[in-house]
C-alpha cells in the first residue's frame, strides 16, 4: 500500500472513531443502526441463513461489523460450530461490539483491521458478509478488498457486499449523499461514493471473482436510500438458490 492511500485510510478511521463515540444526534443514530435498530438498516440480511441454506458448518467473516449485531444473529440462528469472526478499524466500535457480547466465545472473535488487508489465512472462511463499508473506497481499495475476500475464502465459499446505491436521480442523490454523511466532516461527503449493483459487479469481476451475481437484496426499512448489493464466489455444485 503507498503512503497517500494509507493516509486516507487512517483519516477515514479517525473520522469513524469520533463519529460513533460522539454526542451529536448522528451518533446515536449510528450507534442505533448498528445495535437496537439492525433489523430496519439489514432487515434482508436476516433471511441469509435460509437463503443461501446454510448449516452450522458456517465459518463466517463479517468485515466492517460495527456492533456485530449481524455476526450474533446468524450464529444464534445456525449454531456454528466454529465461532464467526468480526473485523471492524473501529476500536470505538469493536468497544461497543464487546460491551453488547454476553458469548465469550463470540467475544474472542471480535478483530481490529483494515477491510483491505485482512490478518487472515487464505481459505479461512466459507462466508463472508461486508455490509456498508465500501461507500467509503475508492474503486482501488474496493478492489483491494475483493481480492482479499477470495483470497480469505475457501472454494465453495460465498460472500455478499451490500451498500447503500445510487436513485438514477441527481438531486436525490445529493440528497442522500449530504444524509449519509451527516456527522462527518465535508471531506469524507467528497470521498463518498454511491454505486449500483453493475459497478459492484464489475469491481468484483476485476478482482478475479468467477462468480458473481446481483443479490437482489431486499427489504431495507431504513433510512429510505436503495442498496446494490452482489453475491460473489465459487458456489457448490448443484446450487440454484437466490437471495
Ligand atoms: C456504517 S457501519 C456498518 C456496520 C455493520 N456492517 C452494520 O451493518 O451495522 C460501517 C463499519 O465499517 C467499518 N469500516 C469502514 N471502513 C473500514 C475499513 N476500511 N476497514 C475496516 N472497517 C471499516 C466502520 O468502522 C464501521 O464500524
Amino acid at each position: 500500500m503507498t503512503a497517500a492511500p494509507y493516509r486516507e485510510q487512517a483519516a477515514r478511521r479517525a473520522e469513524y472513531e469520533r463519529w460513533i463515540e460522539g454526542a451529536a444526534p448522528s451518533a446515536f443514530g449510528i450507534r442505533w443502526f448498528m445495535g437496537a435498530g439492525q433489523w430496519l438498516a439489514n432487515a434482508a440480511l436476516y433471511r441469509l441463513p435460509e437463503n443461501l441454506k446454510l448449516d452450522a458448518s458456517t465459518r463466517l467473516l463479517d468485515i466492517g461489523c460495527g456492533r456485530a449485531t449481524l455476526l450474533r444473529a446468524v450464529d444464534d440462528a445456525l449454531g456454528c460450530e466454529v465461532a464467526p469472526v468480526g473485523l471492524d478499524f473501529s476500536r470505538a466500535a469493536l468497544r461497543l461490539a464487546a460491551r453488547d457480547e454476553r458469548n465469550p466465545r463470540r467475544g474472542a472473535g471480535l478483530v481490529e483491521g483494515s477491510a483491505t488487508a485482512l490478518p487472515f489465512r487464505d481459505g479461512a472462511f466459507n462466508l463472508v458478509t461486508c455490509g456498508y463499508v465500501v461507500k467509503h473506497l475508492d474503486d482501488d481499495d474496493v478492489r483491494a478488498l475483493l481480492i482479499e475476500v477470495r483470497r480469505v475464502l475457501e472454494p465453495g465459499g460465498l460472500a455478499v457486499v451490500w451498500e447503500f446505491g445510487p436513485t438514477g436521480n441527481p438531486r436525490l442523490d445529493a440528497w442522500n449523499y449530504r444524509v449519509l454523511a451527516t456527522g462527518q466532516s465535508s471531506s469524507d461527503l467528497a470521498r463518498l461514493r454511491l454505486r449500483s449493483d453493475a459497478t459492484l459487479r464489475r469491481l468484483a469481476a476485476e478482482a478475479g471473482f468467477p462468480y458473481v451475481r446481483d443479490a437482489n437484496l431486499r427489504p431495507f426499512l431504513l433510512p429510505p436510500i436503495p442498496r446494490a448489493s452482489v453475491l460473489l464466489g465459487r458456489p457448490p455444485e448443484g446450487f440454484e438458490g437466490s437471495l
